[in-house]
């Protein structure tokens, strides 16, 4: 089973800023009493790598990735600090063939059909649909996946999902997972909101 496979087990991925690397565990701590032991924990902070390579070491029950991964460099840092995936919000083939060369399964980010083949070229399994609502929600994703249905390419749909509208893009088959900031949001980080984490993890479980 790829590691793409086992997001798909969970459905959601919750998408996180964390300014602060003391945070990472009581973090971790608060997804997986929500039941929903994944994150992508994106490199728009400082932080990222240690983040992740806390949560990799202390809480192995934890399925964490890397998110925003921009340049060959960051994907390196990623890999080293025990990310078992990446995800960009668009796409680049040479950080995509970088990530094939040292083994760090990679979903780019598509908004479009160009995009997607640009992907399937490059042998990716998944990508993320970015951003998600803006880009024409689940109807725009199913018309985009209809063509690509039998290369097997799975979506992330990121961006404007919300517990709502999340039965909607799980509808489509084409969807492994979500992603989202709405479970993990960085003012609760911040804050230590740990239980809204846990509850807004649940809440989400619940709904997948
Ligand atoms: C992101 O920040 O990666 C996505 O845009 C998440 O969007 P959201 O805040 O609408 O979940």
């Amino acid at each position: 089973m790829s590691i793409f496979d086992t997001l798909s087990t969970y459905g959601v991925v919750p998408v996180i800023a964390i300014d602060d690397a003391a945070a990472a565990l009581p973090l971790a701590d608060a997804l997986i009493a929500g039941g929903l032991p994944v994150a992508e924990i994106t490199f728009r902070t400082e932080a990222a790598r240690d983040v992740i390579a806390k949560i990799a070491a202390e809480r192995p029950e934890m399925i964490v990735g890397a998110g925003t991964v921009l340049t060959e460099a960051q994907a390196d840092d990623a890999l080293a600090a025990g990310a078992r995936f990446a995800l960009s919000p668009g796409i680049d083939a040479a950080v995509l063939a970088h990530a094939a060369r040292i083994g760090l399964p990679f979903a780019p980010g598509i908004m479009g059909p160009s995009e997607l083949q640009i992907a399937l070229r490059n042998g990716c399994e998944m990508v993320k649909f970015f951003p998600a609502m803006p880009a024409g929600g689940p109807s725009m994703l199913k018309n985009i996946a209809a063509p690509y249905a039998h290369t097997g390419i799975g979506f992330n749909p990121t961006g404007g999902v919300t517990p709502e509208n999340l039965p909607d893009w799980l509808a489509l088959p084409q969807v492994r997972a979500v992603g989202g900031t709405w479970i993990a949001r960085r003012d609760d980080i911040a804050a230590g909101n740990w239980y809204v984490i846990t509850e807004n993890a649940r809440a989400a479980v619940a709904r997948v």
